[in-house]
């Protein structure tokens, strides 16, 4: 798998903009549009199919880089603090998209979660847990 490395980097990177331009519209248009047009396609079974097979492909990219590069969760910090942070940005996620009763509630969710899937992308780059808190 070795000698795909680099197009396994480069799908793993592409779905991570995908998926999070996905997330950052659908939040948007949740937001300008409740009950109408653009916040119930934002909801719509299409869009949700295409943020699901997206999210499904970043993670499948993600486990063959880490065997690839022989770097693990649990084993090397920055991977251990990418695990756990998708999960918080998932729940945040979860919780604007489904749970929050207020526009207030849902924009604080969904900005939270934004900016963890951002640090997320620093911590990756930097190959450091720090992220751009790096020294
Ligand atoms: C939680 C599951 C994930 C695992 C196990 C994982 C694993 C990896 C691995 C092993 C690499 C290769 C590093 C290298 O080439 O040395 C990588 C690169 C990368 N990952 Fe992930 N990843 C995950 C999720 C994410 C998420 C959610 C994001 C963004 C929010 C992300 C963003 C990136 C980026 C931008 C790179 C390229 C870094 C560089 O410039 O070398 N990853 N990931």
């Amino acid at each position: 798998m070795i000698e795909f490395y680099a197009e396994i980097r480069l799908v793993h990177i592409w779905s991570v903009i995908l998926s999070g331009t996905i997330f950052f519209l659908r939040g948007l248009a949740l937001l300008a549009g409740e009950g109408k047009a653009p916040g119930r396609i934002a909801m719509s079974m299409p869009v949700k199919l295409a943020s699901y097979t997206v999210d499904t492909v970043l993670l499948t990219a993600a486990l063959m880089l880490m065997t690839v590069v022989q770097q693990y969760p649990f084993i090397d910090p920055w991977l251990t603090v990418k695990v756990v942070l998708l999960a918080v940005s998932v729940g945040l996620g979860v919780a604007a998209f489904r749970f929050a009763r207020t526009r207030a509630e849902r924009a604080g969710l969904w900005a939270a979660a934004l900016a963890v899937f951002l640090f997320i992308v620093s911590v990756a780059r930097a190959h450091d847990a720090l992220g751009i808190f790096a020294g």
